[in-house]
């Protein structure tokens, strides 16, 4: 009987924990994720205080067995771990990957250009960039983080499974030849997309920087590819715990001044690393290309969603872009245009994990 409560007490720990870290650092969510974070840690420190003072607190009295009720213990947290995931699949904060067949895109696909998808019938349609194309295998590969409802109902498809529609490749394809020296910027996630941008402008003769951003080592993705996409790689972290300590902008600004000459940058994120990128090339009077990432509908021009100012004229990301001349663009637009949805995605968010919080309850 004591067996059975601390491998309980364990599996409990493990499974508030689990949700309660992995809701901190995925959702907004922060004092749900608090709650469920302090009920573990609630649940462990009483172990622990149980097992190495020999008081009892809530469950269990010490005794010369505390090395199996340990092992009881970590038993239960790894299955109350893998509860968790299974039941919320809420534990992956990385980006994901997802490769899907699409063999007629993948035959036209270049650097630059992005598809947009919905997941079922009453899904949005979100724009992804596309990361790589295997003409081969008739495959593309893009890659998405989970911040929205859509990204999460798309990560919780599984392998064979269909999205409901998959349009591409959209957009104008990055220009590529005859620069020289580049520097090619990305932030976050951005870096998916400086990822084949950078590998085309290699392949086409220039010499690459690649500058990728991270908030904390723990986030780095495709390092490996990245370093194998140019001629010399530098990541970054906000934080510091891994590469440069600072900002893509930081790291360009120290390889100006150290006397690299680039002839052109490319600058592909958030918008405000991107704005600010800008904000620094021009003081060098480098010429400057920025991805946009509006938001987006049809792709088609039609619905004027992404409409954005260029230089004083009305643009469209999706047929005119997504490559703009960073100097031109109305970046606080943008950034204004962008946030109009906000407490719709929120509360779309919030709704979907509420579903999947539901589904999980009722089994
Ligand atoms: Fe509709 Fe560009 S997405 S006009």
């Amino acid at each position: 009987m004591k067996a059975v409560r601390t491998f309980a007490y364990g599996v409990m720990a493990g499974f508030f924990v689990s949700i309660g870290g992995t809701a901190f650092l995925s959702i907004e969510n922060r004092v749900v994720a608090a709650l469920f974070f302090t009920t573990g840690l609630f649940a462990i420190s009483n172990y622990g205080f149980n097992l190495f003072t020999g008081k009892v607190c809530y469950l269990l009295d010490n005794g010369p067995g505390y090395l199996w009720d340990l092992a009881l213990i970590w038993l239960g947290n790894l299955g109350g771990t893998l509860i968790a995931t299974a039941l919320l699949g809420l534990t992956r904060v990385h980006p994901a990957l997802a490769e899907t067949a699409a063999p007629l895109v993948a035959a036209k696909a270049k650097a630059g250009q992005f598809i947009i998808l919905r997941v079922d019938a009453d899904g949005e349609r979100i724009p992804l960039t596309i990361s790589s194309a295997d003409t081969e295998n008739g495959t593309i590969t893009v890659i998405f983080q989970k911040v929205g409802a859509t990204t999460m109902a798309l990560d919780q498809l599984q392998e064979g499974d269909c999205l409901h529609d998959f349009v591409g490749p959209l957009g104008e394809p990055t220009h590529v030849e005859g620069y020289g020296r580049v520097a090619a910027l990305g932030g976050g996630l951005g870096c998916a997309i400086a990822l084949p941008v950078a590998k085309a402008l290699h392949e086409a003769g220039n010499q690459v920087d690649l500058i990728g951003g991270f908030k904390t080592k723990d986030i780095v993705i495709l390092e490996e590819e990245m370093g194998q996409a140019c001629t010399d790689l530098h990541i970054c972290t906000d934080d510091g715990t891994y590469g440069y300590h600072g900002f893509v902008t930081g790291k360009l600004e120290e390889l100006i001044q150290s006397g690299v000459k680039f002839d052109h940058v490319f600058a592909i994120g958030p918008l405000m690393m991107m704005k600010f990128a800008c904000k620094l090339t021009k003081q060098y009077e480098i010429p400057t290309t920025v991805s946009m990432n509006p938001i987006m509908i049809d792709g088609t021009g039609m619905c004027g969603g992404c409409r954005l100012t260029v230089g004083g004229e009305v643009k469209f990301a999706c047929v005119d872009g997504p490559d703009f001349d960073g100097h031109q663009v109305d970046f606080d637009e943008v950034i204004a245009r962008n946030a109009t949805y906000r407490d719709f995605e929120t509360k779309a968010r919030e709704d979907h994990l509420c579903r999947l919080g539901g589904g999980a309850l009722n089994g």
